[in-house]
Order: structure tokens, then C-alpha cells, then sequence
């Protein structure tokens, strides 16, 4: 994987954030704290972490950061500088809202702290990210690990990265109310430049295996297909999965998750559930039967054989877990056909983004061919990203 950060137009450069704190909140007093955490494209294992199985994502060069300094009283203060909006909450009153709803992140982490038992001081904040919002690329994970991060420098707290992980997924899972696995606040906390996370989503054991591909370039695309009803869709799919383990129970009783059935354990018994129930069941078993593989061709260079893994995972979500969209089976038949040796779907599903891996002599006839061939065919405009590998979040005072 070449090392190299290319620097392009669409990388939505930070403006100077310490300036813009200073202009929002002009008689603040004490030190400033800035708090980062990045995106992430996850390789290969999708919906796999809530069957408590194995995910292998990597932090990316996109990031959300997160200023702040302490307030005498128990009020949150945030303007986005992205949507030049400010927004705020007591501590002591936390709701959900649905009229500015990107304040409903930091709340969750603030619930899930103080439900954790932890004292939080109230804080004056500017919040800004390039993560793209709604692509399948994390941002809300970013937001809330980035603000968990902060309220706990703030508050003078210093907990584990696991249990930062495990708190920021709770804000998801209890306060915004989707039940997403711990893939996307795991890896943004603790991601390592460089590297993919081999997760175990069960025990959250990991390892760190070398993103080193050499002449390979990391392509995000997303599709321009906005993910509307990602949150009831995924929660359906979370129950799917959820009778398939009631049902299989009966003949396999010693599963507790689908993480403990076998491919050829499954294909033994797949007859006696319901179709639909049965076909979920069937991706999240092979699927983490791939990750698996994909683990080990990254650790052998196998390029080709990550190609054929990736080929089998976009398929089996198509077909069997019905999370891609015609526009996103589109947009991978578009990639391979120019260039892309890897290409599928990544992320939570019904739009967002695909993963590729590129030659790096193919980049530029894929970016055209994507950038034109695309659109033709679905009428929607491609966002294409290329990604470094990076470290997951950290905090520092700044002022
Ligand atoms: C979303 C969730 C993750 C994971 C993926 C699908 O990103 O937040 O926990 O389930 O979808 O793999």
C-alpha cells in the first residue's frame, strides 16, 4: 500500500479551529483541548460484529475534531462549523431531539458517561469533520468518540481505549437508539497507522496486520445513494439474525451467536429455517468464514485472492443479507470494470460506499471510468476518496 498522502481537492482541508473557538466564544477562560478521531472503511466482515463475530476495518485519513474548554456551569455548548449552527444541552436534562439532530451524538456519550457513574463539567465546544456524513464511513462514531474523548480530558477522566469504545457504542445503541456493533467506535479509538484491525468482536481481542500492499492504492466510493432508512433497516436485520440463533438453537444448542456456527455445520442444518431467515443466517457464517481468509491473504500479499474474497462477500450481501442497493451492485461492476481488483460494498448497507483496491498505474483510468461510467448508467454523481491508513483518536491541549 503506498504510504504517500496525496492531497486532493475533495479533502475538505480543516479551516483554523482554534481561531473559530475563539471568535464563538470570545470570554471563555482555561485551557483548550482538542480531540480528534478518525473514519473508517471496514475491508471485510459486514454485520458480523453484532453476531459477535470478526470485523477487519482501518481508520482513514478523514477525522472529526472536537475543541473545548471547560464552563463554570453544567450547560454544553456546540457549533458546528460545518453547519455554522450552534446547538446546546444541560447535563442534567439530556433528550433526544429531532430539530438539530447532530447534537444528539455528543449527548448520547454524555448519557452513557454519566450513566457509567462519571461527574462531567459543562463545556463550551466547536465541532468539524471531513468524514463524509451518511456514506457508510463512520462519522458518527467519529463524533462520538472524538467528543468522548474530550468530555473525559475535560471532566479529568482517563478510562481504557476499550472502554471508550464500549461507552461510545452505548450512546449509539441506548440515546440515538440504532444497535450497531462495536466495529466503528473500536477501530476509531484504536486504530494503528498503517494497519488493519483484525477484531474479534466476542472477547475484543485484536491484531494489527500490515496494510502493506505494494502498488496498491485504498479507493472509497460513495455512491451518492444517501442511507435514509439505514437505522430501522439495520435494526431489522439485527432480529433477523436474532431468530435465526432462537431457531438454530433447537438443533445446534450449544450456539450462543451465529459467531459459533460453522459453514459446514450450517449447510447441514439451513433447511429448517424460513427462507429469508435462513439467507441472513447464511451471509453472516460465510462472512465470517471470510474475514478469516482475507486476514490471512493480507498478511500474504494475496492480492488476487482479497480480490475473489471481496467478490463472494458483495454477493453474498446482495443476495443473501439484501443490504446493497442496484445502484451500489452498479457502482462495483463499474469498478472492476476499470481497474479495481477488489471491489465491494462496505458499511452498514442501503447506499454508501465500496471498498477497492487499485494498482496504483490504474488509478487514474479508474477514477475517469468510475467518474463517467457511473453516472451514465445510475444518473448519480460517485465521491471518490483515497485513503492512508491512520491512527485512531487522541486528545491534546492546544491552548
Ligand atoms: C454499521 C455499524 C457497525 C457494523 C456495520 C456493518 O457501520 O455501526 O457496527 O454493524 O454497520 O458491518
Amino acid at each position: 500500500m503506498s504510504r504517500h498522502n496525496t492531497t486532493r481537492p475533495d479533502r475538505g482541508e480543516a479551516p483554523d479551529l482554534l481561531a473559530r473557538f475563539r471568535d464563538v466564544y470570545p470570554h471563555g477562560k482555561g485551557s483548550v483541548f482538542m480531540a480528534r478521531a478518525p473514519g473508517r472503511v471496514n475491508l471485510i466482515g459486514e454485520h458480523t460484529d453484532y453476531n459477535e463475530g470478526f470485523v477487519l476495518p482501518v481508520a482513514v485519513d478523514r477525522e472529526v475534531r472536537v475543541l473545548g474548554q471547560r464552563r463554570p456551569d453544567d450547560r454544553v455548548v456546540i457549533y458546528s462549523a460545518n453547519f455554522d449552527r450552534r446547538a446546546s444541552f444541560e447535563l442534567d436534562a439530556l433528550g433526544l431531539t429531532t430539530r438539530q439532530s447532530w447534537i444528539n451524538y455528543p449527548q448520547g456519550v454524555a448519557d452513557a458517561l454519566q450513566r457509567a457513574g462519571h461527574h462531567l463539567a459543562g463545556a463550551n465546544i466547536v465541532m468539524w469533520g471531513n468524514v463524509p456524513l451518511g456514506a457508510g464511513m463512520s462519522s458518527s462514531a467519529a463524533v462520538e468518540i472524538a467528543c468522548l474523548l474530550l468530555f473525559t480530558t475535560l471532566a479529568g477522566l482517563r478510562l481504557s481505549p476499550r472502554d471508550d469504545a464500549l461507552l461510545a457504542r452505548q450512546a449509539e445503541n441506548n440515546f440515538v437508539g440504532v444497535q450497531t456493533g462495536i466495529m466503528d467506535q473500536f477501530i476509531a479509538r484504536l486504530g494503528v497507522a498503517g494497519h488493519a484491525l483484525l477484531l474479534d468482536c466476542r472477547s475484543l481481542a485484536y491484531a494489527l496486520i500490515p496494510l502493506d500492499l505494494p502498488g496498491i492504492a485504498l479507493g472509497v466510493v460513495h455512491s451518492g445513494v444517501p442511507r435514509g432508512l439505514a437505522g430501522s433497516k439495520y435494526n431489522e436485520r439485527r432480529e433477523e439474525c436474532a431468530e435465526g440463533v432462537r431457531l438454530l438453537q433447537q438443533v445446534l444448542p450449544h450456539i450462543r451467536a451465529l459467531r459459533d456456527v460453522q459453514p459446514a455445520e450450517f449447510a447441514l442444518v439451513e433447511e429448517r429455517l424460513p427462507e429469508v431467515i435462513r439467507q441472513r443466517c447464511r451471509h453472516i457464517v460465510t462472512e465470517d468464514a471470510r474475514v478469516g481468509e482475507a486476514a490471512e491473504a493480507l498478511r500474504a500479499g494475496d492480492v488476487a485472492r482479497l480480490g475473489d474474497l471481496f467478490a463472494r462477500s458483495q454477493a453474498s450481501m446482495r443476495d443473501d443479507y439484501a443490504i446493497t442497493v442496484s445502484a451500489i451492485d452498479t457502482l462495483v461492476e463499474v469498478a472492476l470494470a476499470h481497474g479495481s481488483v477488489a471491489s465491494r460494498m462496505t458499511g452498514g448497507g442501503f447506499g454508501g460506499c465500496t471498498v477497492n483496491l487499485v494498482p496504483e498505474e490504474r488509478w487514474d483510468a479508474f477514477t475517469r471510468g468510475v467518474m463517467t461510467e457511473y453516472p451514465r448508467v445510475t444518473g448519480r454523481t460517485p465521491t471518490i476518496y483515497r485513503c492512508r491508513a491512520v491512527d485512531g483518536a487522541s486528545v491534546e491541549q492546544i491552548a
